[in-house]
């Protein structure tokens, strides 16, 4: 398998652009496959889970077609109905959103229960319970979605969800959009992805309200339009940046970022003594000469997010004292800790709570990245580290950040990609969850 090899030591310093948003495309591509008309989609994210989107969606019959590296056009109007790839569905969590998207363009839908990175059981309930209120019926079994409305087009409904979901929101949010009457989502989550989505759907022809607050009203149109949508840059990959300049020492200028975004991140950062300077679209950040500890606890958004757990656990390795991080969304998300003990540092964990003796600098050693943002996690411990670092199972990386070794590198670090020619393509280990 293809690795990363990182000579640690070195504070990262320039700047870096970061991409379009991975949780919003990987939405939206699902969702263009309601749009009657040609979709160009700008700012999309070179990331391996887009790709396997576009495949999906091309496969079911789509036009997709790259009008250059971060912008494509989708055009649905000949698509039809059949099953959706399953090899591919299974090996990404955000296939989830096929079954919306289906239901809401056929009537019908056969997908495979989502695969992703695994932090426990990821059950989606709420998903089927929003399918059934919209008038689907729902059958999961043998790791199957099979989804079918009578009369093929879905009704508004009022839906509370029991758990805040940013999945079941977004895919609710889809299936509502062109289904007779309004529907009404309570207890929505109201992370950026859910607007951006919103904001999508709403450029081509949907009546889609309050997304960003808990209660989202999607009133049913007859049917969407083309038109042109830039996705908003990636809110986790401006943070993975953030707290790797902080961890190493560095001075980095972090471009094309909403800092609003962010501010839950910037305000733990400033906690540790890190410095974030907050511009229009961009925020500097300059790593303490030394880093205070913090609590962190995961929260959905505005809290601070999951998604940004594991980075944030290695800097609090390096900062004096104890810190300690409650994981508020997931049972199981300290897979890395294992890795981290590997380097030096020195944590516990019980349940979901996480406590870090911090202030031991790290020390270079084979690690493996256990999934996406946990391997994020394992490069920041790696250029923070004495000596030298490899990083395996690097594809979970690959999934979610783009060009994650070339925007490094340009920040000064010394990072490369060890190939292995008789690589997979890199999926074979993500783990599809039952119910
Ligand atoms: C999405 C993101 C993921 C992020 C997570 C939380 C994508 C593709 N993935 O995942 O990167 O970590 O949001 O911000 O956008 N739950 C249920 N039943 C359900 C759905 C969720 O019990 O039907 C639980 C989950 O197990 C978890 C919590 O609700 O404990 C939140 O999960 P959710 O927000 O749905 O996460 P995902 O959509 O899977």
């Amino acid at each position: 398998m293809d690795k990363y090899v990182i000579n640690g030591g070195k504070p990262l310093h320039g700047e870096v652009e970061i991409s379009g948003a991975k949780n919003a495309a990987v939405a939206i591509i699902p969702a263009a496959l309601l749009v009657d008309g040609v979709c160009r989609i700008e700012n999309l994210p070179q990331i391996s889970d887009v790709e396997m989107l576009l495949t999906i969606v091309s496969d079911l019959g789509c036009k997709v077609k790259y009008i250059n590296k971060s912008t494509v056009e989708v055009d649905a109007r000949n698509a039809t109905y059949k099953d959706a790839p399953f090899e591919l569905m299974r090996k990404i969590r955000a296939s989830y959103y096929l079954i919306g998207s289906m239901l809401g363009r056929f009537g019908v839908c056969k997908t495979t229960m989502p695969g992703g990175c695994n932090f426990g059981v990821r059950p989606i309930d709420q998903h089927v319970k929003g399918m059934e209120a919209l008038g689907a019926t729902i059958d999961v079994k043998s790791g199957f979605v099979l989804g079918d409305v009578q009369g093929g087009k879905l009704h508004g409904a009022r839906i509370y969800l029991d758990k805040v979901s940013v999945g079941a929101t977004m895919n609710i949010m889809i299936a509502a959009v062109l289904a007779q009457g309004r529907t009404i989502i309570e207890n929505a989550a109201r992370e950026p992805h859910i607007v951006d989505l919103a904001n999508f759907l709403n450029s081509m022809g949907a009546d889609v309200r309050g997304a960003g607050t808990d209660t989202i009203k999607v009133n049913g149109v007859e049917k969407l339009h083309g038109g042109c949508y830039t996705i908003i840059p990636d809110q986790i990959e401006a943070g993975t940046y953030m707290v790797a300049a902080a961890a190493t020492g560095g001075e980095v200028l972090i471009k094309n970022i909403i800092p609003k975004h962010l501010e839950c991140i910037t305000a733990k950062l400033r906690e540790t003594g890190t410095i974030v300077q907050q511009y229009e679209d961009s925020v500097l950040v300059k790593g303490a000469s030394t880093l205070r500890r913090a609590n962190v606890k995961t929260l959905p958004y505005p809290g601070f997010p999951t998604d940004m757990q594991p980075q944030i656990g290695v800097l609090l390795c390096l900062a004096n004292g104890t810190s300690v991080i409650t994981e508020g969304i997931y049972d199981n998300r300290y897979k890395y800790v294992s890795e981290l003990r590997k380097m030096g540092a020195e944590i516990q964990v019980d349940g979901r709570v996480c406590v870090i003796e911090g202030g031991h600098r790290l020390t270079g050693a084979p690690v493996m990245a256990c999934d996406l943002r946990a391997g994020a996690a394992m490069v920041i411990a790696g250029l923070c580290a004495a000596g030298q670092t490899e990083v395996e199972d690097i594809h979970y990386i690959e999934r979610g950040y783009e060009n994650f070794v070339g925007k490094l590198r340009a920040l000064g670090a010394d990072i490369r990609i060890e190939e292995f020619p008789d690589d997979q393509d890199g999926y074979d280990k993500v783990v599809c969850i039952p119910v």
